[in-house]
């Protein structure tokens, strides 16, 4: 089988799960920092991003007001304990998926929350009024600016 082939493959296993997980919501928020071990390139980058810091950005804002009702975008699992867009607001929640045994088994991790975002993850948060403005995954995946630097770039 072609790379291409089954890089269309697994993007359409994973659309059918992430939508599957999205209802179930039966997995813990492990949080960033147990990501990091494994995932530093990762890890680094994204603590540059405005998305890591987007709590701090919303608590601090002057032109609205403040309120928990923010952290639905401004935080991941809309809560105060996971400051910031982290990489389970993108990836899934990880308590489940971030053990080695089975996150080196793509289809293993998958099964257990781990989700490879599409544009609808950025829809979620980025609903396009006039103060979420719409983003395109396709325009950013090179904007490590937005999301993070890649070990393994996805295909294109
Ligand atoms: C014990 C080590 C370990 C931990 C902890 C870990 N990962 Fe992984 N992860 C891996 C390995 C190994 C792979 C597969 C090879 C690779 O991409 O480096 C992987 C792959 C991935 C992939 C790529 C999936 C794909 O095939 O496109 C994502 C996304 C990911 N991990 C996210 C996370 C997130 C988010 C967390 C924290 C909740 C996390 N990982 C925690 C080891 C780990
Ligand atoms: C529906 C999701 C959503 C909600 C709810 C939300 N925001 Fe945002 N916010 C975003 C997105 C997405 C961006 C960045 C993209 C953009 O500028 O369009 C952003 C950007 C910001 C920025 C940074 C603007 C800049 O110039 O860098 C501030 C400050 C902010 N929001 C404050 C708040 C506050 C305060 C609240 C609660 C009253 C709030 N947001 C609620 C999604 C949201
Ligand atoms: C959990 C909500 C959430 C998700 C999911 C999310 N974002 Fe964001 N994004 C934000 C918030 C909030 C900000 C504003 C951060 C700030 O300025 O403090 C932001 C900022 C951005 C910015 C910078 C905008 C600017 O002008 O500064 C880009 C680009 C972006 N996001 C792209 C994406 C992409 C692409 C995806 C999907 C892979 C995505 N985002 C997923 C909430 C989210
Ligand atoms: C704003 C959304 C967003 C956030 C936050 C985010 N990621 Fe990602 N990540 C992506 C996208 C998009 C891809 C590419 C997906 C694909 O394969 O098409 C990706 C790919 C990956 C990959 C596989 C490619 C590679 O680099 O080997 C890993 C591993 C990964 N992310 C880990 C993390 C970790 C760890 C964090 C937190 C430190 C994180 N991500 C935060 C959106 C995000």
């Amino acid at each position: 089988m072609s790379k291409k082939i089954l890089w269309v493959g697994f993007a359409a296993a994973a659309l059918v799960l992430a939508s599957f997980g999205v209802q179930a919501a039966d997995h813990a928020y492990a949080g960033a920092d147990k990501c990091k071990m494994c995932h530093k390139v990762q890890f680094t980058s994204w603590e540059a991003t405005t998305h890591a810091k987007a709590t701090d950005a919303a608590k601090a804002s002057t032109d609205r007001a403040y309120t928990p009702d923010c952290l639905k975008c401004h935080a991941t699992n809309a809560s105060a304990d996971l400051p910031g867009v982290q990489c389970e607001a993108c990836h899934g929640p990880g308590e489940d998926y971030k053990k080695m045994s089975i996150m080196k088994d793509r289809d293993a991790a998958i099964a257990n929350g781990l989700v490879i975002p599409t544009q609808a993850t950025c829809d979620g948060c980025h609903v396009g009024d006039d103060h979420a403005k719409k983003v395109s995954l396709a325009d950013n995946l090179g904007n490590k600016a937005a999301i993070h630097e890649f070990k393994n770039p996805p295909a294109k």
